[in-house]
């Protein structure tokens, strides 16, 4: 199978085609021929790209580890999936990803796609919605009425994290630019902060019930003291995994693969309630561009996906 992998020997990261041979499922165990992967750009410094589960130096590890696909082939014990069944999901941050025509992951990470949305659509769903749905409701303990403030509500996660925000009934702050304010008022935002005109603790008069953080730098702790006593500041960037701040250590999480949300999410998406945004479909070829931020392919919001089968289009 062709595969983009990480080029070892360039000091900053790189992506090479490379031929590796096709995988044979194990049990539990499914393998997904990718029709599309979806790019988080800050995923070739992460330690499972360059580390093993060991903890050894990890090389030519093929990134992206969200992806819509269809079932190419199941292990001895996997029943609940069906060759050529169109499915979207996660796989194994450590696990060779999805900048590949297979990749190898488990039933428990997958579900059946949305039948509303394209290959290319639904690859950009998995990451963005899970660690939304897992910041709100099993890190930020989501109640309606809540008061919600969202860092980043333009982007990836945090388009996500406004909408199931608003539909759960929680009252949403968000912060974004100016030029996104049209499409976060649209996804469900209540008031809206541009953070590059305002800061947004000038803003916020009352406490909120959870902060979620896309965006990292000091925008945590700035929102800290705007936290009721008792509730939840949630982050999921990444520059705060190897914060010794026991505040930033409590607030941090990454996300994890589970089928149940995954056709909670897809349930609420064939239903018309929650919506996702493709900023642009990057050719197989041409990935490494989706990670260097020099991508020319970058239309709109959301995740930029790349067309791992040429026949994946928006
Ligand atoms: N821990 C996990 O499990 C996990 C999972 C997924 C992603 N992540 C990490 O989460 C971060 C966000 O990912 P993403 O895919 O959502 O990124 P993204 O699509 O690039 O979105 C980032 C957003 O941040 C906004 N932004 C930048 N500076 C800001 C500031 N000072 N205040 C408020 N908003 C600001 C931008 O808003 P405007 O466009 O409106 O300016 C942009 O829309 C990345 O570090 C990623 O690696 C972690």
């Amino acid at each position: 199978m062709k595969v983009m992998r990480l080029a070892d020997s360039s000091n900053t990261p790189r992506l090479v085609e490379a031929i590796l041979p096709d995988p044979i499922p194990g049990p539990g165990q499914v393998v997904v021929r990718v029709s599309a992967a979806g790019i988080t750009p800050t995923e070739l410094e992460w330690y499972p790209t360059t580390h093993d589960a060991a903890g050894g130096p990890r090389t030519g590890a093929v990134p992206s580890h969200e992806f819509a696909g269809t079932v190419a082939a199941l292990g001895p014990d996997v029943h609940d999936f069906t060759l050529g069944q169109a499915v979207f999901g996660m796989n194994d941050w450590f696990a060779q990803g999805a900048l590949a025509e297979l990749c190898v992951t488990e039933p428990s990470s997958i579900a059946p796609a949305p039948i509303t949305l394209t290959p290319t659509q639904a690859a950009s769903v998995p990451i963005g919605a899970l660690t939304a749905w897992q910041g709100l409701f099993e890190h930020g303990h989501l109640h309606p009425g809540d008061r919600v403030l969202v860092h980043g509500a333009a982007g990836a996660v945090g388009h996500f994290v406004v909408q199931i925000a608003h539909l759960h009934g929680a009252h949403v702050i968000a912060t974004a630019s100016a030029a996104n304010f049209s499409l976060v008022r649209q996804l469900g935002a209540d008031e809206i902060i541009d953070y590059h005109s305002r800061r947004f603790e000038d803003v916020v008069q009352q406490p909120v019930d959870i902060v979620f953080d896309t965006v990292g730098g000091d925008t945590l702790l700035r929102s800290l003291p705007l936290v009721k006593t008792g509730r939840f500041a949630v982050t999921i960037a990444a520059d705060k995994e190897s914060s010794e701040d026991p505040r930033v250590q409590h607030a941090f999480f990454i996300v994890k693969p589970s089928q149940r949300q995954l056709m909670e999410i897809a349930a609420l998406i064939d239903t018309g309630k929650l919506r996702t945004c493709v900023a642009g479909v990057v050719p197989f070829t041409r990935a490494e561009e989706a990670y260097t931020g020099r991508v020319a392919y970058r239309t709109g919001h959301g995740k930029l996906i790349v067309a791992v089968s040429p026949a994946a289009v928006i």
